[in-house]
């Protein structure tokens, strides 16, 4: 009763922000495979977003011992890592019917286009004696502190994934109901900080359509299958590099070529850079020989997309079949090595163990679930991972903003009439985002440090 009238309160207090993630598990939760699973949402915020820290950047590959140097790179602002440079990344099985980039203030590279080069199939030799990419890890540990609490829990990807002992993982979920702050209750400022994106007007600086996909511009769609007959490189040591992706996504392809939109199972994985090659030293250190482009760059960037995840249980090789996802890293770690690992440390090669960003947008974590989380990894206790889960769009496409800015990093599932324009005025992007405006479809989740 006590914890019904709460949530009468907090409905009432965050009509314009949404509900809480604690408040919304409270309604309800399931723990599955090692993941907790609360209600299903229309829109995740991840706030305050804006702590300090540092990570360990590659500064070189040693070939011959396998051995990956590093020093420390250090962060701070809203956003931060995730305010450099990104790369966006997707998991079949998934079709990709739209994808839009945007910057605040941006939008002049949008008229390059990405010219049709020849297929690289016949070349593409590479598969044949890689070593087969691994896998993203299981059971990363996630820790957020939410209202006060520390909360920490693997993100198990199997049955056997537990909540990490001495943790209370269910305190997610078992928060005692007048531990939360209700503003109504207490007339102070509310608990969640607003999550608007603030005024300007946002650009679009890359575009890509299946239905127009020769003319796709300000982007490269690339994969981690790199070799010297196609594009990118290969080595016994760290295995392949980032290459060109082949329009089916399954090989490397010898330059940039459109993206055919569907990626057929869970063993194939494309992710998009901007259409600008690294030059010089200009994107810090890469792989040798790696197709190395910019990602996407800066602390106020939008990205929309129009996509479908079928369920499709048949044909897949991969260790976690029909478990399809998109989500974004930091950008230096596909240009140094998405799945390499440093011989000596047994850690990535690249900055991705020191917490140098993943953003988990839609993500299904057990083999056909039909429910998507998404998770915030950064250092540790500045990252964390709401409960609530998107419905995964089996039947039909889904249309998806993600917009970083201030701090906020928003998830919103987008009216079906949305287009992806050239260009959005704050305001419209802001009332897209808004298009589900039940509080028990947001969930607002505080990165409190
Ligand atoms: C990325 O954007 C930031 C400003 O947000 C800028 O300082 C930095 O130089 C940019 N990086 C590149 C490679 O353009
Ligand atoms: C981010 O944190 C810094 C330092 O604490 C603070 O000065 C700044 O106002 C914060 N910015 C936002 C958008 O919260």
């Amino acid at each position: 009763m006590r914890q019904q009238t709460l949530l009468l309160a907090l409905a009432i207090a965050h009509a314009v922000y949404g509900a809480t993630s604690n408040a919304l598990c409270n309604i309800g939760d399931t723990y599955v495979a090692g993941n907790w699973y609360c209600q299903e949402v229309k829109k995740i915020s991840y706030t305050g977003i804006n702590q300090s820290g540092s990570y360990k950047a590659t500064t070189a590959m040693d070939e011959n011992t396998g051995v990956c140097s590093r020093k420390d790179v250090s962060y701070s602002g809203p956003g931060a890592p995730l305010d450099g440079e990104v790369s966006i990344h997707l998991r079949g099985p998934l079709k990709l019917s739209q994808f839009a980039a945007y910057t605040m203030g941006g939008g002049s590279s949008a008229s390059r286009k990405q010219r049709r080069h020849g297929h690289g199939h016949g070349h593409d030799h590479g598969q044949l004696h890689s070593r087969h990419a691994a896998k993203r890890a299981a059971g990363d540990l996630v820790t957020a502190v939410i209202n006060g609490q520390t909360v920490t829990w693997a993100k198990g990807y199997d049955s056997t994934a537990t909540p990490v002992a001495g943790q209370p993982a269910a305190n997610v979920n078992t928060v005692e109901a007048g531990t939360q702050t209700s503003p109504a209750a207490s007339g102070s400022t509310p608990a969640t900080p607003s999550t608007s994106i603030g005024d300007g007007k946002w650009g679009r600086v890359a575009y890509y359509s299946v239905n127009s996909k020769d003319s796709a511009a300000g982007l490269a769609f690339l994969n981690n299958q790199g070799s010297s007959y196609a594009s990118g490189t290969w080595s016994s040591t760290f295995g392949n590099s980032a290459s060109y992706a082949s329009e089916d996504g399954t090989t490397a392809a010898k330059s940039s070529t459109p993206f055919g939109g569907s990626l057929a199972t869970s063993a194939n994985e494309v992710f998009i850079m901007t259409d600008k090659v690294c030059n010089g030293d200009d994107c810090g250190f890469y792989r040798p020989n790696s197709v190395a482009h910019h990602g996407f760059n800066g602390s106020s960037k939008a990205f929309l997309f129009e996509f479908q995840m079928p369920d499709n249980p048949s044909g897949d090789s991969s260790g976690l079949p029909n478990a399809p996802a998109i989500w974004m890293l930091n950008a230096n770690i596909p240009r140094v090595s998405q799945y390499g690992t440093d011989s000596a440390t047994k850690t990535s090669c690249s900055c991705w163990d020191s917490g140098c960003g993943e953003f988990d947008i839609f993500e299904v974590l057990s083999a056909g679930d039909k429910r998507c989380k998404s998770t915030l990894h950064r250092q540790h206790n500045a990252q964390g991972g709401d409960s609530n889960y998107f419905k995964r769009p089996t039947d039909a496409p889904v249309k998806v903003a993600v917009v970083m800015t201030g701090g906020n990093f928003i998830i919103a599932t987008l009216k079906d009439d949305v287009t992806f324009d050239e260009t959005f005025e704050s305001s419209t992007m802001q009332s897209m985002l808004n298009a589900y405006d039940n509080p028990n479809h947001q969930s607002v989740f505080a990165i409190v440090r």
